[in-house]
């Protein structure tokens, strides 16, 4: 068995959907398999020039890869089935090749109402909190017992250990959320009710020893969504929010932007053990012709992009290890 895991270093919207799918395009995975969260994230996916926005299902989908909700995460039912039936319109036969962990968890609409009262964390409403403690309060429900589920739900350990094909099997973890957004790593309490980081793609069930590759996912500048104040005073944020469409995909909050915090981005790349780095979103920077970046308090300011992809890759193999390989989008082929 072997994994690679796809993970967001900073807070959620970084692109990971992007790297999972080109990775599904170069590899052979037989299992793409979402490890945390429920439908909070939204993945936004360009699949043959069309735009997907998923929350639930895994990415595997669009190269006919058996896709996975894995015991991590949590699922509204209605929202799990529509989204089944629009993939389907699209030609994509996801009903036959998505399936759910017997022991994930079901968001219920009297979490989602809850949830809906919330105004301290500005959270995107979708039950997810109230989901992943009634889970820990063991008076959660599993998705094996919702009838509509039926055909959709495997036994995650026959489907990777009691199997004919066990020794073949090839994953790609896809994470939801990110660093910044972790429930023990984030900024407590603004963050999301799920593990966010690399250790969490484990808990869905495969051993440490399985791990190849961790493909750590960033922005060449940061952007959260959420009720705590976090954009910068620059003014050039409102230009880089419309250009880079930075408004949330599941709610469509603006998002609140910064310069990438190099600190921040260290912590997530160590706690992770990431051993890719890719930069998305280096065209918007691009387009605005401004290169900053916190290190500590200090903000630097490069002339062009190819000081800030050498000060970031140097950075980041001396100060974690000199065997990151670090990529910024526009070198697709590279991954
Ligand atoms: P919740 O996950 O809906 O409880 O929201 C908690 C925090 O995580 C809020 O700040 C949300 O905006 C943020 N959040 C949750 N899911 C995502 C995501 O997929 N992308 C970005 N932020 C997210
Ligand atoms: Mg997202």
């Amino acid at each position: 068995m072997l994994a690679d895991i796809v993970v967001d270093l900073q807070y959620g919207d970084c692109g990971k959907g992007k790297i999972a799918h080109a990775l599904c395009e170069k590899n052979n995975y037989t299992h793409v398999i979402r490890y945390n969260g429920g439908c909070n994230a939204g993945h936004t996916i360009y699949h043959h020039g069309k735009k997907f926005i998923t929350h639930h299902i895994p990415c595997g989908v669009f190269y006919g890869i058996k896709s996975i909700i894995g015991p991590g995460c949590v699922i509204h039912v209605e929202t799990f089935l529509q989204e089944i039936e629009n993939l389907k319109k699209e030609g994509i036969p996801a009903d036959k090749l998505v399936f759910i962990a017997s022991n994930a968890h079901l968001i219920t609409d009297f979490h989602r109402i809850e949830d809906k009262k919330d105004e301290k964390i500005g959270t995107t409403k979708r039950g997810n909190g109230p989901a992943y403690r009634d889970k820990y309060a063991r008076k959660g429900i599993r998705a094996y017992e919702d009838p509509r589920l039926q055909k959709y739900i495997i036994n995650m350990y026959y489907e990777l250990y009691e199997n004919e094909e066990h020794e073949n099997i090839e994953i790609l973890f896809e994470g939801a959320q990110g660093f910044g957004l972790d429930i023990d790593w984030g900024d407590y309490p603004y963050v999301t009710s799920s593990h966010c980081t690399s250790g969490s793609a484990l808990l869905n069930g495969v051993p440490p020893s399985a791990v190849r590759d961790i493909w750590g996912v960033a922005k060449i500048y940061e952007t959260y969504v959420g009720a705590k104040d976090f954009e910068g005073p620059d003014e050039i944020f409102e230009t880089i929010r419309k250009l880079g469409n930075e408004f949330g995909s599941t709610t469509g909050r603006p998002r609140q932007i910064n310069w990438l915090d190099f600190d921040t981005l260290k912590m997530a790349t160590r706690i992770n053990g990431a051993n890719k780095i890719v930069f998305n979103k280096m065209d918007i920077l691009e387009a605005v012709d401004s290169w900053c970046l916190y290190d500590g308090p200090n903000l630097y300011k490069f002339k062009t992009k190819e000081d800030i992809e050498m000060w970031l890759s140097g950075k980041l193999q001396i100060e974690v290890s000199e065997d990151i390989e670090v990529l910024f989008s526009g070198d697709k082929e590279k991954i």
